[in-house]
């Protein structure tokens, strides 16, 4: 089946259960932060795997579930459980969902993850807000057939993380005094962590963060004109940094401590997300 077609069954089955209620932001909640949806009022719960089409997610942590309710005064669509590249899934499997928000007539992205700190003056539990992305991995989910209707073959990044967007995360983080860290996120597949070599490289690339999600998201989203911001939770040092082995129990102890402020910031971000990025 041709993916326009697929996409047409994925929001059709979706749009039958929102009841003529349109969704304005998609928010992809990251590991061990998917309790913010939990506070989505008057929420439609729908299990990815009753989405026709839909892949499936298989990671402990990661609910598989769309949660589409009230936040803050706006009708929002979030992903508690995304696809990652390294579960086995294809490219164009972990950008599925991005292109069936926007056929539900979503604009507008909040991208969060869990993310490795590469930045030694910055600390574990600091959150960052992503101005830009390094893509490693060699596979784009754009590669092969452009879908036509989505966007065209070639187009722009140098606004994939929306600069007003940026600003306004900014902003929400003043007002609530949260001291927020602003740089650059660089893929690497998973599942294994970086080694500490790979993390010294990442750092000279120009890196502050390392990480296993967003980077297809966004690519997508651009190509598709979405207005897309992100936020990365820096749960743990990446490799290397300090004596001792990483893992993912420090990444969900990490992201259970900062989820409090990380909603708060979530939440005022989205109170205030500017009218002309919906
Ligand atoms: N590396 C890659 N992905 C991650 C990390 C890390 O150190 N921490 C959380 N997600």
């Amino acid at each position: 089946m041709e993916l326009m077609e697929m996409l047409a069954e994925s929001k059709a089955y979706i749009e039958s259960k929102l009841g003529g209620r349109k969704p304005v932001v998609g928010i992809i909640l990251g590991s061990g932060l998917g309790d913010m949806a939990e506070t989505i009022e008057d929420a439609v719960i729908i299990d990815y795997h009753n989405i026709p089409h839909f892949p499936v997610s298989t990671v402990p942590g990661h609910k598989g579930r769309l949660v589409i309710g009230e936040l803050e005064g706006k009708t929002v669509l979030c992903m508690q459980g995304r696809f990652h590249y390294y579960e086995g899934y294809s490219m164009d499997e972990v950008v599925y969902p991005i292109r069936t928000m926007k056929m539900l007539g979503i604009n507008a992205l909040f991208l969060t993850n869990a993310a490795g700190c590469v930045n030694t003056e910055w600390n574990a539990g600091d959150l960052m807000i992503i101005t830009d992305h390094i893509k490693l991995v060699a596979e784009n989910p754009l590669r092969g057939k452009n879908p036509d209707e989505l966007g065209s073959r070639f187009f722009d990044m140098t606004q994939a993380y929306d600069k007003n967007l940026v600003a306004v995360a900014e902003k929400a983080a003043e007002e609530l005094g949260i001291n927020v860290r602003k740089g650059v996120y660089m893929l690497f597949t998973g599942p294994s962590f970086e080694t500490a070599a790979e993390v010294r490289f990442a750092r000279i690339a120009g890196a502050d963060a390392v990480g296993m999600s967003t980077v297809p998201e966004a690519i997508a989203a651009s190509h598709m004109r979405m207005h897309t911001m992100g936020i990365s939770c820096l749960t743990n040092m990446a490799a290397g940094i300090l004596d001792q082995p990483l893992n993912h129990e420090e990444v969900l102890e990490t992201g259970e401590r900062v989820k409090k402020s990380f909603s708060a910031l979530v939440r005022e971000i989205i109170k205030s997300w500017p009218a002309d990025k919906l």
